[in-house]
C-alpha cells in the first residue's frame, strides 16, 4: 500500500488532520489499535474553545454541534461555599461550546466516512520506520496478516501510551512531567445538572466539578486518592460526597441517580520536545498531557492540528518545507502556554497532600485575588476561552 500521510490514532487529533487533508486532496490512510465503538465508548472532555469549534467546522463536521452544543459565557468558581462568576463574555468577547469529546468523535468519523477515506480499525502492532527517510514505512497487523504502507509523513496522533513517541531515539527527545498527587474520579448520570454553567469548586474535602454533556446528562468529578478504584466509590457514597463539597444552593438542585459511567483519571503534566523526527510528527496527547482543570487537552489537540494541517497542506501544494520545519516550535510556543494554566489551576483548585498551612493561606489569597481583581479574571478567562492560535 502507499499513501502520502499514515495518521496513527483515531482521536480527536488523528481525524481532525484526517478530515482537513483529505478536504486539501492529499491522501490519508488513519490506524486506530481498537475497534470503533471501543473508541466512542470513552468519556473524556467537554468544553471546546472557539478555534476548536472553527476547525471541527471547517472540517466539515460542526452541523450537530451547532444544533446540540450548549454556550457558556461563563464559569463558577466555589470557594468557602459561596460561587463567584467568571463572565467569559464581558472580559474577553468569547464563549466556549460544552459538546462531548464522544459526539465531536463520532461526527468526525461519520465525515471521513461519508469522503469515502481509508480507516482501519483494529490494527494491532503498529510500528513505525525509516522515519528519517523520504520513504518511511509503517507496518501493522489485521485478522492474522501482516501489511506495510509506504508514505512521505506520518502523524503520530496515537495519544499518551501510543507507538509515535516512544518510535523516536531517546537521545532526540526530552520530556518534562509533573505527576500530581490525586487523581479525578468522574461520573456520567441522564439527570440535568446543578446548574446553567460549570462550577469548579475548591473545597477543604478536595476538588469538585459540576459538568455537563446536555441540559439532560451531568459529568462531575470528585478529586480522589491515586490509590482509590471506582470499586470503592458506589453511586450513593459518590453523591453523598459531591453534596458536601457543594453550596448549599447547588446541594439542593442536585439530581442524583444511577450512574452510566464511572471512572478515575490521574492528573500529569507532561511535554516532549520536539514535536518532530524526521518525517514523523507528533500531535495532541502524544506530545503532551495537561491535568484536565483548565479544559485543555482536547482544545490543544485541535491547535496542533491547525498549525500541523496548514504545514502539509503548504509541503503538498506549494512545495514548501517551511512550515514543517517550523511546527513545532509554532505548537510547543501554545502548549507552554496551556500547559502554564492547566498547572495553575488545578494548584488553586485542589487539595495537596503535603500542603502546608503557609501553601493553603496563599491559595487562598490567590483565590480572594481572583474574585476581586478584574484584571486576574480577565487572565483567566482570556486562557479559558483560548489562546489565538
Ligand atoms: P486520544 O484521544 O488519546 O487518541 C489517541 C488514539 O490513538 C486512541 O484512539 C488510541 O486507541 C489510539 N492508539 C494508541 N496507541 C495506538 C497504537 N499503538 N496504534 C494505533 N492506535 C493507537 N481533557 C479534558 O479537557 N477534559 C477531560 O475531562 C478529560 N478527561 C480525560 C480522561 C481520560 C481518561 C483521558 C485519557 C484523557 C482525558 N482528557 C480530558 C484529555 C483529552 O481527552 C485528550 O487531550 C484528547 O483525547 C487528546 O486527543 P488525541 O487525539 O491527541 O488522543
Ligand atoms: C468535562 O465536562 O468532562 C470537563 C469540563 C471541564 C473540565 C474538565 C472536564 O475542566
Amino acid at each position: 500500500m502507499r499513501t502520502q500521510v499514515v495518521i496513527v490514532g483515531s482521536g480527536p487529533a488523528g481525524l481532525l488532520l484526517g478530515q482537513l487533508l483529505e478536504k486539501a486532496g492529499i491522501a490519508t490512510i488513519l490506524l486506530e489499535q481498537k475497534s470503533k465503538d471501543y473508541v466512542l465508548g470513552r468519556i473524556r472532555a467537554g468544553v471546546l474553545e472557539q478555534g476548536a469549534v472553527a476547525l471541527l467546522d471547517e472540517a466539515g463536521a460542526g452541523a450537530r454541534l451547532h444544533r446540540e452544543g450548549l454556550v457558556h459565557e461563563g464559569t463558577e468558581i466555589a470557594f468557602s461555599g459561596v460561587r463567584h462568576r467568571i463572565d467569559f463574555k464581558a472580559l474577553t468577547g468569547k464563549t466556549v461550546t460544552v459538546y462531548g469529546q464522544t459526539e465531536a468523535t463520532r461526527d468526525l468519523m461519520d465525515a471521513r466516512a461519508a469522503l469515502g477515506a481509508p480507516s482501519i480499525y483494529e490494527a494491532l502492532d503498529v510500528s513505525l520506520h525509516d522515519l528519517e527517510s523520504e520513504r518511511p514505512r509503517v507496518r501493522y497487523a489485521k485478522d492474522g496478516k501482516n501489511f506495510e504502507i509506504a508514505c512521505d509523513h506520518v502523524a503520530g496522533c496515537d495519544g499518551f501510551h501510543g507507538v509515535s513517541r516512544r518510535s523516536i531515539p531517546e537521545e532526540r527527545l526530552r520530556t518534562y512531567e509533573r505527576v500530581y498527587p490525586f487523581g479525578w474520579l468522574g461520573i456520567l448520570v441522564d439527570k440535568p445538572p446543578v446548574s446553567e454553567e460549570l462550577i469548579y469548586v475548591n473545597h477543604a474535602r478536595g476538588f469538585a466539578l459540576c459538568s455537563m454533556r446536555s441540559m439532560t446528562r451531568s459529568r462531575y468529578y470528585l478529586q480522589c486518592r491515586l490509590d482509590e478504584h471506582v470499586e470503592d466509590w458506589p453511586d450513593d457514597k459518590f453523591w453523598e460526597e459531591l453534596a458536601r463539597r457543594l453550596d448549599p444552593e447547588a446541594a439542593k438542585n442536585l439530581q442524583t441517580g444511577a450512574s452510566i459511567e464511572k471512572s478515575i483519571a490521574p492528573l500529569r503534566s507532561f511535554v516532549a520536545e520536539p514535536m518532530r523526527y524526521g518525517n514523523l510528527f507528533l500531535a495532541g496527547d502524544a506530545a503532551h498531557i495537561v491535568p484536565p482543570t483548565g479544559a485543555k487537552g482536547l482544545n490543544l489537540a485541535a491547535s496542533d492540528i491547525a498549525y500541523l494541517s496548514a504545514a502539509l497542506i503548504e509541503r503538498y501544494k506549494k512545495g514548501s518545507s517551511a512550515g514543517l520545519e517550523a511546527y513545532p516550535q509554532k505548537a510547543l510556543a501554545r502548549i507552554w502556554k496551556a500547559e502554564r494554566f492547566s498547572w495553575w489551576m488545578t494548584q488553586m483548585l485542589h487539595r495537596f497532600p503535603e500542603s502546608s498551612g503557609f501553601d493553603q493561606k496563599m491559595q487562598g489569597a490567590e483565590l480572594d485575588y481572583l474574585f476581586s481583581s478584574k484584571a486576574a479574571q480577565t487572565a483567566l478567562a482570556e486562557n479559558y476561552v483560548g489562546l489565538p492560535y
